[in-house]
């Protein structure tokens, strides 16, 4: 066939793309070809335009290092990972709700005692962060592995400063007690902006919109048997709790910070002077019950 134009273009690729092997890549391709096309359709670009869109995601790629993720920046800020979130924890039950994984996790942060301070060296407000980890049906999960990251008092993750891997801080893998329990010591977190110098900060900057994220703490918490729970506790009262930059704030992720001790804390903690304090049961849903 020959002779394409706007009447018939969109159909003759959707019967190139009909004879996929996979149906879900044949689903998948019909599905990109339908709405890339109607999109073209309804902002009628200038060629100038659409080589500038070229561009843009040229662009969004070479930003890309092993510490410096712009797709996943560009996904979090139009919305499209906190949908994906979404689509995939339909039926959660009474499970802690996940939001956005974000770009700052590391796999190989190190593994620590309860009760270790993951930000020694670091200045800010001491902050304890204690909780459980317990299965749906109620069971304390023992040995759970929880890691957890957060940024530092001025808003920056340790991979976004100079030092390569071994400058790793204010973050760590913890191992739940026999009764579920974990606690560590670090430091308030300050609210940030993500990393807005490339081209999705402007992006941002021509719709309008602020970079920021509100004060938060990163959980990972994985233990067999259950759907691995990729989460935050945000900080109440922290500044863009209700514009958060990636959409990803849910209200039962909002947490308090209190005063805890001195003396045992609800969670196993025995502090000798009085602390801030953020504490969270986390309930992870059963594996068969992930979307
Ligand atoms: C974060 O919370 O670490 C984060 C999430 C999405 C984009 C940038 C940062
Ligand atoms: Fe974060």
């Amino acid at each position: 066939m020959r002779n394409f134009d706007e009447d018939n273009i969109t159909q003759a690729v959707l019967a190139r793309v009909a004879g996929a092997p996979s149906p879900r890549v044949r689903q998948v391709s019909e599905a990109l070809v339908r709405h890339l096309h109607a999109f073209v359709r309804e902002i009628e670009p200038t060629q100038d335009e659409w080589t500038r869109a070229i561009g843009f995601l040229t662009e969004t790629g070479h930003m890309c290092t092993d510490v410096r993720q712009e797709f996943i920046l560009l996904s979090d800020t139009l919305g499209v990972s906190m949908l994906v979130d979404a689509i995939n924890h339909r039926h959660a039950g009474d499970a802690t709700p996940s939001t956005v994984l974000g770009p700052f996790y590391v796999a190989a942060a190190p593994e620590l005692e309860c009760g270790s301070d993951i930000a020694a060296g670091e200045p800010g407000e001491p902050l304890l962060v204690e909780g459980s980890v317990r299965a749906q049906d109620g069971t304390p999960i023992a040995d759970a592995i929880v890691d957890t990251w957060h940024s530092d008092d001025e808003g920056c993750y340790d991979v976004q400063r100079a030092g390569g891997p071994e400058a790793l801080s204010l973050r760590a893998r913890f191992r739940t007690d026999r009764d579920g329990k974990f606690w560590f010591r670090t430091i308030v977190p300050a609210f940030y902006p993500i990393p807005d110098d490339g081209p999705v900060g402007k992006m941002l900057r021509a719709q309008g919109r602020h970079p920021y994220r509100p004060a938060h703490v990163h959980f990972m918490i994985a233990a067999p048997g259950c759907e691995t729970l990729a989460t935050h506790l945000f900080l109440q009262g922290s500044d863009y709790l209700d514009s958060d930059v990636v959409f990803g704030v849910k209200d039962s992720l909002i947490e308090p910070v209190v005063m805890a001790g001195p003396g045992s804390t609800p969670y196993g903690a025995r502090l000798e002077q009085a602390m801030l304090a953020l504490r969270r049961e986390f309930v992870l849903a059963d594996a068969r019950s992930a979307a």
